[in-house]
């Protein structure tokens, strides 16, 4: 394992992963149950898959894609892959039935809305999770309550609101709302519907974890397509890192011993994979505090135990960000080169290309660009993973042009 520090306040700890754990719950049979789930709900296409070839040329790459999920459901982010998902295998238990072929249409039958309109889910959320929890709820015909963080955007609170939750900002961080909302579940009666595991807690996880594979099997059809071969190189960001160990675990399951070197990016001050990397004893470390950044998304301090495994065993690389690494990223992806085609991507969405651009063009970063081996023959995949959630914010970094 080596450490790289760097002056400019980019960390990495980069390391040899395993080749022989693929989870199980992310195999090729699950991902595709999981893609024909999604194609059977109303409103469901693909995301674009966007080309930064100018963008590339200049870094010196082969090719950057770039998955915009600005588009997903309109909902501006890629979360409702989870809730849906997760819901949906939470419903087909309690009821014992199967959804089939027909999927999400069966919702629609009365004697199975009859038997789930009482359901209420429950969740903590820095509004993305939250906003797809609420949409999916309703879709389905069951109610939900969103819980989010002190210092969390009005905006995105309207935004939950406005999908038909009963949603309210609490005065804890993160982590201490995860717990709230458990417990009002345990009180109440709700069912806790949480995008992140711990023990006793994993089996809703692990359905959204499931869920998010369907923007890989997208990004891979859409490759092939296009001719552009398989992906080099991933970036992924974390927050609780179930979004992470979705991409991670469902490549190293399709790649085997020939995947991609999978890197996954973090806010610094809730960068609590880097850090159990860091520790290395093989267990999760979180960090504490106000987790303060400008990737909201990200703003997690305790790993999810499901996803801390699959990170663990089978990520290349592990890199702590200071904002201004997701800022660059955004103003680049707002502002493409020649005649690629722009991408709006939010604070906790940018932070990978923001991160590809510095490996690529700065000195202080040079050891990592080596270390995994990024050059003119790589192709590099990249996931926007929401639009402009908090358009006042977005809008006043892109402002803060002069990169
Ligand atoms: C836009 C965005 N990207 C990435 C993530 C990270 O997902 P996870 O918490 O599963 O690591 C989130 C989580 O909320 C998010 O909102």
């Amino acid at each position: 394992m080596g450490q790289i520090h760097t002056l400019i306040g980019i960390d990495a700890v980069v390391q040899t992963p395993m080749s022989e754990h693929y989870p199980e719950f992310l195999d090729e049979s699950r991902v595709d149950a999981v893609s024909g789930f999604h194609r059977s709900m109303e409103g469901y296409a693909p995301t674009p898959l966007v080309f930064l070839d100018a963008m590339a040329q200049k870094l010196g790459l082969g090719k950057i894609l770039v998955k915009d999920e600005s588009h997903r459901f309109g909902l501006n982010a890629f979360k409702a892959l989870g809730a849906s998902y997760a819901m949906a295998r939470f419903i087909e238990d309690r009821l014992e039935l199967t959804l089939g072929k027909s999927g999400f249409r069966r919702f629609s039958e009365p004697q199975i809305r009859r038997q789930i309109e009482d359901i209420t889910f429950v969740t903590a959320t820095d509004g993305n999770h939250g906003r797809a929890v609420a949409w999916a709820a309703s879709k389905i015909g069951c109610r939900s309550v969103v819980l989010m963080p002190k210092g969390s955007s009005r905006a995105r609170l309207a935004a939950i609101a406005d999908e038909g939750a009963q949603a309210a900002i609490t005065a804890f961080n993160y982590d201490d709302t995860v717990r709230h909302a458990a417990e009002m579940a345990r009180v109440r009666g709700w069912v806790l519907l949480q995008d992140t595991a711990w023990p006793g807690y994993t089996r809703i996880p692990t359905w959204i974890t499931q869920g998010y594979t369907t923007l890989v099997t997208e990004a891979l059809d859409q490759m092939d397509k296009a001719g552009a071969g398989r992906p080099t190189h991933v970036f992924v960001q974390a927050g609780v890192g179930s979004f992470a160990s979705a991409v991670v675990g469902f490549l190293a399951n399709r790649f085997k011993g020939r995947r991609p070197k999978m890197v996954v990016v973090e806010p610094e001050r809730a960068a609590c994979f880097f850090r159990s990397a860091t520790v290395g004893d093989g267990r999760p470390h979180g960090v504490t505090g106000d987790l303060d950044t400008i990737m909201a998304g990200l703003a997690c301090g305790e790993p999810s135990m499901v996803a801390w495994e699959i990170l663990r065993d089978l990520a290349d690389a592990f890199v702590s960000c200071p904002g201004a690494v997701s800022e660059t990223g955004l103003r680049l992806l707002a502002e493409p080169l020649g005649r690629d085609s722009p991408v709006v991507s939010g604070e906790s969405g940018s932070v990978g290309m923001g991160l590809l651009h510095d490996i690529m063009t700065r000195r202080e970063l040079e050891t990592l660009r080596a270390a995994l081996a990024l050059d003119e023959g790589s192709v590099v995949l990249l996931f926007s993973t929401e639009g402009d959630t908090d358009p006042e914010s977005y809008q006043r970094i892109l402002a803060r042009r002069g990169i």
